[in-house]
């Protein structure tokens, strides 16, 4: 007995209202009609089932959690309390943690006035836990309750936020800390680093935002001019969105959080860009960093000044304290001449200005060929089975982003079938760069000239630079590929990754329409 959570039941008159469909005939006729082609795997399909019962050790521990997802007042620091959304009254929201191979168990209560999802980001989890509103789950209405149950496999610095409209725009996102019981523990102590832009409750709504984006206003004009004050820029159009300010954990730059450190200590931060719109260029004033993990997987370690991190990318580094002292950790929102910042303190010392710029932001940065998985989880060589191209387009008239010519809901789901060794070649055709994120697996990035680059669940994709990436089809199920910046997604920049099979459906999975739509309808639905 494993104990593995039978697949929830669903009414499908609720989710045919949901997704506005008017028959079931119609959802399937979207799939291809001879009845001879091979069915999309539902998301509470058998081989769901069966994936998660072979990851889920017998008598593995259960961690419980409760979220609650509610309006609140955030803190954010020197006097400035802002009404938005949360989870639990906290920004960011209380930290996860659990051991690889336990369960995670949340139960999910929704007190906000619209409809929303949890995604896990970056864990290999049963696809119905995946929070994906009318592919993997219902939305979860005002006033009503969800319970996430998985297993979470991998060790590593994860992430939570929602699946629907511009929900993580606000304050709805916490850390999930997978520690690792074989963990060699080379540090002293850590510290979860969440960046974020801000504008709910002091600037633009986001939702107000996203209108004025898709009417061809927006207030980042200025931003395009100036391009940002590095050759390298990441972000040279200064994002889409104007942020009045940027956030760790929490609090704004003039009332920064402080981490407390001695002279001599190894820290391990575990470094979450949470925000929307913005990539930051991080550096710790006076100090290296060695990156010991790339999106929670392990690298061959590499020391560097600066590194550049993407919406919803993770890095891991060790920093080792070198003296007494006020240390400001710096992230500076590329090209959009603002920061955040934080301290660390091993001293007596006054909180110097955020205008600071240590020399190391101009340093050694970390590229992309500089990470190499590390060999425990390097994936094994091999030849794909299949190879799809993605190109990112759009961002023209009405804001509508596309992924292979069209926008989500009217482009071609990416078939797959369990246990193929699957490449996919990103190739941007815009002017913007974007952080691209599969759902439920970890690729592993192909480096320059074909070396193994990291194991990682999102890469940046840059304008006229492609990027590869390679994974084993190892977890069956309905998927999201989108771009993370939320603005991008919101206008049409996603894929849905569909495995397929050729046995029969059971009458109870037929029943089931999660996962059998293959003309996914957009997640801001509800
Ligand atoms: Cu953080 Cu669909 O992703
Ligand atoms: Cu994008």
């Amino acid at each position: 007995m494993l104990g593995v959570v039978p697949a929830p039941s669903y009414s499908r008159r609720r989710f045919l209202a949901l997704a506005g469909a008017g028959s079931a005939g119609l959802a399937l006729a979207s799939c291809g009609s001879s009845g001879k082609k091979a069915t999309p795997v539902p998301a509470t399909g058998a081989e769901v089932v069966a994936a998660e019962q072979a990851r889920r050790r017998s008598g593995a521990v259960v961690r419980d959690f409760s979220l609650v997802a509610a309006p609140m007042m955030a803190d954010l620091g020197g006097g400035l309390n802002v009404a938005t959304w949360g989870y639990g009254g906290r920004l960011p929201g209380s930290e996860l943690r659990v051991k690889a191979g336990e369960v995670v168990r949340a139960k999910f209560t929704n007190q906000l006035p619209e409809a929303t999802t949890i995604h896990w980001h970056g864990i290999s989890l049963r696809n119905d836990m995946d929070g994906v509103p009318g592919m993997t789950q219902e939305v979860v209405a005002p006033h009503g309750t969800f319970d996430y149950e998985f297993t979470a496999p991998d060790p590593g610095t994860y992430w939570l936020h929602p699946h629907v409209g511009l929900h993580l725009d606000r304050g709805l996102y916490a850390p999930l800390i997978v520690d690792d019981p074989a963990e060699p523990g080379r540090y002293d102590r850590e510290y979860v680093v969440v960046l974020d832009d801000w504008t709910d409750g002091i600037g633009q709504a986001p939702d107000a935002a996203l209108e004025d984006l898709k009417a061809g206003r927006g207030p980042h004009a200025e931003h395009r001019k100036g391009g940002g004050p590095h050759s390298d820029a990441l972000n040279s159009a200064g994002g889409d969105v104007s942020y009045p300010l940027f956030l760790i954990n929490g609090r704004q730059p003039g009332a920064p959080a402080e981490f407390e450190a001695r002279k001599g200590e190894r820290i391990r931060f575990r470094i979450i860009n949470a925000a929307a719109d913005t990539p930051f260029r991080v550096a710790l004033a006076g100090h290296q960093m060695t990156v010991t993990h790339a999106d929670g997987f392990p690298v061959v370690p590499v020391t560097v000044d600066t590194m550049m991190i993407a919406m919803a990318e993770r890095y891991d580094v060790t920093v080792t304290i070198g003296g007494d002292g006020v240390f400001p950790l710096m992230a500076i929102a590329e090209a959009k001449a603002d920061e955040a910042m934080a301290i660390v303190r091993s001293g007596a010392g006054a909180v110097p200005d955020s205008g600071v710029r240590p020399p190391e932001l101009n340093g050694k940065m970390l590229q992309r060929a500089d990470l190499v998985a590390a060999e425990s989880v390097r994936l094994p060589e091999g030849r794909p089975d299949r190879t799809y191209k993605i190109a990112l387009g759009g961002g023209g008239d009405g804001y509508i982003w596309t992924l292979n010519g069209k926008p989500h809901g009217k482009n071609k789901p990416l078939e797959v079938r369990q246990g193929e060794r699957i490449r996919l070649d990103f190739e941007n055709t815009t002017t913007m760069f974007h952080p691209m994120h599969l759902h439920g697996h970890t690729f592993q990035v192909i480096n320059p000239g074909g070396g193994a680059g990291a194991r990682k669940d999102t890469t940046i994709v840059r304008p006229k630079e492609p990027v590869s990436v390679e994974f084993v089809a190892d977890n069956p199920g309905q998927w999201m590929v989108h771009c993370h910046n939320n603005y991008h997604q919101m206008g049409g920049m996603m894929l849905t990754m569909s495995y397929v099979t050729d046995r029969a459906l059971t009458s109870a999975e037929r029943a089931s329409p999660l996962g059998l739509v293959c003309d996914w309808l957009s997640p801001t639905v509800g």
